[in-house]
């Protein structure tokens, strides 16, 4: 897709195809800047009476441990001001792990069961790391993995230090759904930008599925939709190949407000 915009399009029709045929619909979220324009057209829609959010039901990937939740870095605000306020949804129906638990695995528990107790995700939003994390699985992550507590690499620490004041201040714990948890989405949705997740984004398309690139997950997913910009997909040895299967798609399976120029691994 040749810009974030038509990307975050593609991505919110499938989050309104996916709304418009659930009577209460969950959503998973992902934080961080790659989904950010997602979120941005979705609340345009909200606003424009284009889109109804009313009895959403949300679960966040991941939390920082340690961080409580009016921590302006938290995940819990960042979702807040990202997603809850901008798309009108109901706070008490949007989740976040409780990283600042003092019971940091019981409240894994109890996360995995409050999503099992929503009826499962219907459609996940992912980004991914340059290392090729999804939520906060970092390489070497088991693929049956549940809500867990995870320690972060180095680069996501370097790489999210952006959001803190220093370096220093980025946690060195998180709570993130497992990889199991996530393959359990009823469809993924993942988007990534820029030259910097080209290397990931060939790994997790067109490598071996395996726990050194956790995103590789998705080849095994039945229903996974990557929406990449030019320069994320710049390593990817099949690509006029996924524009000429998106160019031919049969009509009813073509988004309604169609984007030329995405690349899916469909079913
Ligand atoms: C955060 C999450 C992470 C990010 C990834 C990419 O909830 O799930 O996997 O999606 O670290 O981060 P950005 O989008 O900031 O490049």
């Amino acid at each position: 897709m040749p810009s974030a915009k038509d990307g975050a399009r593609v991505a919110a029709d499938v989050v309104a195809d996916v709304v418009a045929h659930r009577s209460c619909p969950v959503l998973g979220l992902a934080t961080g800047s790659s989904p950010l324009g997602l979120y941005a057209e979705l609340a345009r829609r909200c606003r424009s009476g284009a889109l109804h959010l009313g009895s959403t039901r949300a679960f966040a990937l991941d939390e920082y441990v340690g961080l409580r939740p009016d921590h302006p870095q938290s995940y819990a605000s960042v979702i807040r001001d990202a997603v809850v306020v901008p798309l009108g949804l109901d706070p008490d129906l949007v989740h976040v792990p409780d990283g600042s638990a003092d019971d940091v695995v019981g409240a894994c528990r109890a996360y995995e069961q409050s999503i099992q107790g929503a009826g499962g995700v219907d459609v996940q939003i992912l980004g991914i790391g340059v290392n090729g994390h999804i939520g906060f699985n970092e390489p070497t992550s088991s693929f049956a993995s549940r809500t867990r507590i995870k320690t972060l690499s180095p680069q996501t620490r370097a790489d999210n230090a952006r959001f803190f004041d220093k370096p220093g201040d980025v946690p060195e714990h998180c709570i993130t759904q497992g990889l199991g948890t996530i393959a359990e989405a009823r469809r993924l949705v993942l988007l990534a930008q820029g030259a910097h997740k080209a290397r990931a984004v060939t790994a997790m398309v067109e490598g071996p599925v395996s726990a050194m690139c956790p995103a590789s997950a998705l080849q095994m997913h039945p229903y996974a939709t990557v929406i990449v910009d030019e320069l994320a997909a710049s390593g990817l040895t099949l690509s006029s190949y996924y524009n000429y299967v998106y160019e031919h798609k049969p009509p009813w399976q073509r988004p309604s407000s169609t984007s030329q120029h995405h690349s899916e691994v469909s079913p």
